[in-house]
């Protein structure tokens, strides 16, 4: 099986979306930190995400999850009903990316064994949130501090998880 790492990026009060986008204005320092880390991996998103009109996808394929059958997806995506589905077809893959939304990110974080995490820090308005996770299971092997006007607009931190081996 590949490394499976979640990359989401959350404010303090752990929102990651409203109305289908992200409830901040863009912040290019976590998006170069996202094309530099999933580089040459597959993606796995839910349908809410894919349906999305600032998506995002890896040139090296994307798996929609969704429970309707027949869901027409755009070239460069397939279709799986389940995330174990999309785990599966990766399985000859070193590292497999879990792009969320907050329903996706619940089921996959059992696996995760990875979690690329920005910490916006500021509070923002939502309606998808990254789930609480018991944070003592990882161990936080990388941390990158930006401020105001370092390619950002506002502070952040990304942090990398790594899961403690058992
Ligand atoms: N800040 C970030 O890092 C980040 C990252 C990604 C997304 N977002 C934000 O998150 C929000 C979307 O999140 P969301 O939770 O609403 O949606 P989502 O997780 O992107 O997609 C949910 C959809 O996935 C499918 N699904 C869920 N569980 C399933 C299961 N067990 N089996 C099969 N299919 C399943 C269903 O599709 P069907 O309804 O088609 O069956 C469901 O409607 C947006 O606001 C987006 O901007 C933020």
């Amino acid at each position: 099986m590949p490394i499976i790492s979640l990359i989401a990026a959350m404010s303090q009060n752990r929102a990651i979306g409203l109305n289908n986008a992200l409830p901040w204005t863009p912040i290019p320092a976590d998006w170069d930190n996202l094309k530099e880390v999933t580089k040459g991996k597959k993606m796995i998103m839910g349908r809410k995400s894919y349906d999305n009109p600032h998506r995002i996808w890896s040139e090296f394929g994307n798996f929609v999850i969704t429970r309707q059958v027949d869901y027409i997806v755009d070239e460069g995506f397939e279709v799986v009903d389940s995330l174990e589905k999309a785990f599966e077809k990766c399985k000859n893959e070193d590292e497999v990316f879990v792009l969320g939304g907050e329903e996706i990110f619940r089921l996959a974080l059992p696996f995760a064994d990875k979690i690329y995490l920005t910490l916006v820090h500021e509070t923002f308005e939502g309606d998808a949130f990254f789930p609480e996770f018991d944070e003592t299971l990882f161990d936080i092997i990388e941390q990158k501090d930006f401020k105001v006007g370092e390619n950002t607009p506002y502070t952040i931190t990304i942090f990398t998880y790594q899961r403690k081996p058992i």
